[in-house]
């Protein structure tokens, strides 16, 4: 079943941003993506492009063919003016993991697009309850939280704030479903499931590895071996980004107040230092600061 959803407007473009437009195009929805600048909006092209999930990787596997990845690239628009997004019926936020800059952003939007339009977030662990108190549309707004390679992974993590409607739960669920996703839902806390769950999991393995117990490299070797994770804790934080970690991690302490949240040191010294994790404009992550030159 397609919904009513044709135009989707995108917030933000990097790591997540960019994979969340290309699922959306590749399964025939109208993209407009948005950005702070031109320039960060031309290397999300590039990536939706050539980027290790990108178009040229699927045609390379047989997966499109070349005319089918320019009809995809032909779906998708770049604005750095929130204004080109009115017409949007669904709008994904994934800009970085702050509050106030979202609730600033959806604001924003509120005033530009109808009053139909649906708000979606990708935050991590953000409140849904708080961040659509900076709209005046409660029933249509929603977490859609997508995990990393957006391409690539099949959980869409469904979060229902307090005032969300059914139906805006059950249009999600639906679009989600078009593009070969399985929609769980949730209801509103903070880091809901999946994040909660990872955090704890992240927070005790730099612990482990401050106390001198055991290496990095040697922590995600183990985790791999003993338990059957595809990455390690460390591998997983430089994919996720040091800094979205940061966040997460000092949110939801400040939420929970639950001392297995809060964010070591170490992980603050790493982002100061310009160490956000593999992207672009860092310096790298956990391996790179500490030299370890193992194959992840
Ligand atoms: N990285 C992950 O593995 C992952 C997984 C699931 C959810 N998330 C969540 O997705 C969101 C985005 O994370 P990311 O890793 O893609 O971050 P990122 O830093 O890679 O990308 C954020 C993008 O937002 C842009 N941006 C900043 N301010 C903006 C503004 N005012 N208007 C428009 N664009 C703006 C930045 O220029 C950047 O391109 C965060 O809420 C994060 O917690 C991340």
């Amino acid at each position: 079943m397609k919904n009513e959803i044709k135009n989707v407007g995108i917030i933000g473009s990097g790591v997540m941003g960019h994979g969340i437009a290309l699922t959306f195009a590749r399964y025939g929805y109208q993209v407009t993506m948005n950005d702070i600048s031109q320039e960060f909006l031309d290397n999300a092209m590039g990536a939706i492009r050539a980027g290790k999930y990108g178009l040229d990787s699927l045609i390379q596997k047989s997966k499109i063919t070349k005319e089918e990845a320019e009809t995809v690239i032909s779906r998708i628009n770049t604005t750095t003016d929130l204004h080109d997004l009115k017409d949007c019926n669904l709008i994904v936020e994934a800009v970085p993991e702050d509050r106030d800059m979202k609730g600033k952003i959806f604001n924003e939007l509120d005033k530009i697009c109808h009053e139909e339009t649906i708000f979606a977030s990708n935050t991590s662990g953000i409140m849904i309850s708080d961040l659509s108190s900076f709209t005046s549309r409660g029933a249509k707004f929603i977490g859609m939280h997508w995990f990393n390679p957006p391409q690539i992974m099949k959980l869409v993590e469904i979060v229902k704030g307090p005032e969300t409607s059914v139906e805006t739960v059950d249009l999600i669920k639906s679009l989600s479903l078009t593009m070969e996703k399985v929609p769980v839902i949730v209801n509103d806390s903070p880091g809901f499931f999946t994040t909660r769950f990872i955090n704890s999991w992240l927070m005790e393995a730099y612990r482990i590895f401050e106390e001198g117990i055991a290496g990095i490299y040697e922590i995600d070797q183990m985790s791999k071996l003993a338990f059957g994770f595809p990455m390690g804790p460390f591998e997983l934080s430089d994919l996720i980004g040091l800094d979205t970690i940061l966040h997460i991690s000092e949110y939801m302490f400040d939420e929970m107040k639950n001392p297995a949240y809060a964010p070591p040191t170490l992980l603050k010294k790493l982002v100061l230092s310009g160490y956000t994790g593999d992207k672009k404009g860092s310096k790298g992550g956990f391996y790179k600061f500490f030299g370890i030159h193992a194959e992840k």
